[in-house]
């Protein structure tokens, strides 16, 4: 038996798959390092995970991707974070990022943040701290959604509990959706190891996340209607995403998934660091925004 761990809580962004439906875009290049409006898109989920405090952080990708990760990301420094690279010679399901981050994870709670999953919300950082302090269980984040049947589908009782959770259901209990966004403790490797392929042939998140749910050590924090979550998988999602940022930047004058502010805003580096980091973005709009950002400090 796993004993609870003290140990800080690791990450992985998963970035691998052949992002089959956003064809061409993806024949040549990595469907996490598409634009999303002014930042790649692989920066969003990096962000929230940073938010959570985390500072462990593994890059899954592609043999051939992998090293445009590492061309973009470096080793974490200039967020003053450390990042891992690894790949994922097949895209067999989500759970075989734990399997292959196992010598890494040294018995570690994890969280893991899919690729092109956006989350933005008011007071976000409270819930993804809260959820990596948690040692016991796993958080997940549920976002009610018209097509529910397009994602893992959690279900409640009246007292707000998590029920049932079934991938990509024809028949949907509910329309909350589980976003790619995971908060584990250290006994997920165990769970993931457990997990068998399912009738597509990939490893499942749901089925893992139900070894948490029969435990009675699921968590679902629901996210409310004054939050986004768009996953960008397909060309209108990541052109809506695109626009979400936009909208939001354009009118607040404020940064949406930027790593470089957030190490900033936790204090993961120096004003001197950043304005360094922003004068490396050259004259671009991002790059103004994050020099007014290190000259109020
Ligand atoms: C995956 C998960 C699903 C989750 C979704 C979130 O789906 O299997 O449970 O709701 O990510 O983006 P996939 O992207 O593999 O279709």
């Amino acid at each position: 038996m796993t004993q609870p761990s003290s140990t800080p809580m690791k990450g992985i962004l998963l970035a691998g798959g052949s992002g089959t439906r956003l064809y061409p875009m993806t024949l040549a290049a990595s469907k996490q390092l598409l634009p999303v409006y002014d930042k790649p898109m692989v920066y969003y989920p990096l962000s929230t995970l940073m938010l959570a405090g985390i500072r462990d952080i593994m890059i899954i990708s592609t043999p051939l991707d992998l090293p445009q990760f590492q061309r973009l990301l470096g080793d974490g420094s200039q967020f003053g974070v450390n990042f891992e690279y690894r790949v994922q010679e097949k895209p067999e399901g989500i759970p075989q990022a734990f399997l292959i981050a196992e010598d890494w994870l040294q018995n570690a709670p994890c969280a893991l943040a899919l690729g092109d999953n956006l989350i933005f919300a008011d007071h976000l950082s409270t819930s993804l701290q809260l959820a990596a302090q948690r040692t016991t269980g796993a958080t997940l984040f549920a976002y009610q959604v018209r097509d529910p049947e397009r994602y893992g589908v959690v279900s409640f009782d009246k007292t707000g509990r998590a029920l049932s959770i079934v991938e990509k259901p024809a028949m949907p209990a509910s329309n909350w959706a589980v976003t790619g966004l995971y908060f584990y403790d250290n006994r997920v490797l165990d769970f993931a190891k457990r997990v068998r392929p399912s009738a597509r042939g990939e490893l499942e998140i749901t089925d893992l996340n139900r070894f948490y749910l029969e435990d009675g050590s699921l968590h679902v924090d629901r996210l409310g209607r004054g939050c986004a979550w768009l996953d960008a998988g397909l060309p209108d999602s990541l052109m809506e995403a695109g626009q979400f940022v936009n909208t939001i930047q354009a009118r607040q004058g404020m940064l949406v998934g930027s790593p470089a502010e957030v190490a900033f805003r936790m204090g993961y580096i120096t004003p001197a660091q950043l304005r360094t980091h922003a004068q490396r973005m050259g004259k671009t709009e991002l790059g103004r925004v994050l020099t007014l950002i290190a000259d109020s400090a």
